[in-house]
């Protein structure tokens, strides 16, 4: 037998493979309620969309879609993305300041591989996205931990913690920040503090790592200003992606920085990908050309903002008087709190043995807290999201 261990690199030792995953995967032929991944509503998928454009492609763009493209983007792309983005007040030169990212993940590896070193003080939400705080972990830096409510990340504690790091002589780097509806509470940051967080970076001279996945699919009115809108000093950088607005599936996401920070990441990017998919890219293009983008988000929106309603009504009924939980204004992830002893690492077991899985809260921390859950409700149907949560309430209870 191999003794496959001694092989691998500090950073494989990293990756050693999950129980909470092997317990959350799909298995075949077993019927599952999933209220887990943040998956698109199927029968809302772009798929004639996307189908017509390929029909109608010309064999010039087939061309340009098979063959090697620049590691920035399809300068088509590229162009739609940053008249998009002058929508919600975000400048960004086309050709020197979008690099198209395979989803926003590959945005986040790339943050994390350019940025950040050893010992760092990043600073984040408690909690934050799982993927972002396993991504930035490869390489070693200190969590400084900024407690999240419904108004988001709070502006008070991080500016103390800010001033204690000066005061031990230290500084902070990054700041990695989702303000709106941001995964996993879905809690949506205020204007002024949006405000505080761009002149706490000017104050204490750090950057901004802006992750907007959610703040188009928006329940109530025009998503706020990105922080990415308001910057004065190129100090924010911006991602977002297709996934949750019009496809996971086509791994479109993109990063707008300014010239200097989107150069060192096309290097680093051309190490991990050369350049992203010419197939996904040209659809990708069109779809915003042909106006498919902006139709496909309020009906999108729409869905998900019916099946929110029918979840929080069931959990009205179904949860536990000691769940507590806010109204998502926009996204698609309830989160719900229990009293501190409680931990849904082990609900989740009997759960998926009653077929219905969840994210347990734990996984969104940097350090042990167990009392949280995610739930998911833009994939299930409506009749499932209504049998899941009884099923979950009736173990909860
Ligand atoms: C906050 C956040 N950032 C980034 C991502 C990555 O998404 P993708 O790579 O599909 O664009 C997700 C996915 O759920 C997310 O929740």
């Amino acid at each position: 037998m191999l003794d496959s261990k001694r092989f691998y690199s500090k950073l494989g030792n990293m990756y050693p493979p999950s129980a909470m995953n092997s317990i959350l995967l799909p298995k075949p032929g077993v019927k599952m309620i999933r209220f887990t991944g943040g998956s698109y509503d199927v029968p809302s998928l772009p798929s004639a969309e996307v189908k017509t454009i390929y029909e109608e492609a010309t064999p010039q763009a087939w061309a340009e879609m098979l063959q090697y493209g620049g590691t920035a983007g399809m300068p088509a792309l590229q162009k739609e993305l940053s008249t998009f983005m002058a929508g919600h007040k975000i400048k960004a030169d086309p050709a020197k300041e979008i690099i198209v990212t395979t989803g926003s993940q590959e945005a986040i590896d790339l943050v994390s591989r350019v940025f950040i070193d050893k010992g760092d003080n990043i600073l984040l939400g408690a909690p934050t996205y799982l993927q972002a705080l396993s991504c930035f972990r490869t390489q070693y830096p200190k969590f400084v931990d900024i407690p999240i409510d419904a108004d988001g990340m709070n502006t008070q504690v991080l500016e103390e913690k800010l001033k204690k790091l000066k005061a031990q002589g230290k500084s902070a780097k990054l700041l990695y920040v989702i303000p709106s509806f941001q995964n996993p509470d879905s809690s949506l940051m205020t204007m002024e503090r949006r405000k505080a967080v761009l002149e706490l970076a000017e104050k204490y001279d750090f950057i901004i790592f802006e992750d907007n996945p959610y703040g188009y699919i928006s329940f109530e009115g025009p998503m706020p200003t990105p922080l990415a809108g308001m910057d004065k000093s190129g100090r924010v950088m911006y991602t977002s992606t297709f996934s949750k607005m019009v496809s996971p599936g086509m791994r479109i996401g993109w990063i707008t920085a300014n010239p200097e920070f989107t150069g060192h990441m096309i290097e680093a990017k051309n190490n991990i990908s050369i350049c992203n998919d010419g197939l996904s890219q040209y659809a990708a293009a069109e779809l915003f050309r042909r106006g498919d983008v902006e139709r496909q988000i309020p009906k999108v929106t729409k869905v998900y903002r019916k099946k929110r309603d029918i979840m929080l009504e069931a959990m009205e009924t179904s949860f536990p008087k000691k769940a507590k939980w806010e109204t998502p204004k926009g996204g698609l992830f309830l989160w719900v709190k229990f009293p501190k002893n409680f931990s849904t690492d082990e609900v989740l077991k009997d759960a998926v043995a009653n077929g219905v899985a969840f994210v347990p809260g734990s996984l969104f921390f940097s350090k042990p807290v167990h009392n949280y859950m995610r739930l998911n409700y833009s994939l299930p149907s409506e009749a499932d999201i209504v049998t899941g949560i009884q099923t979950l309430g009736r173990l909860l209870k």
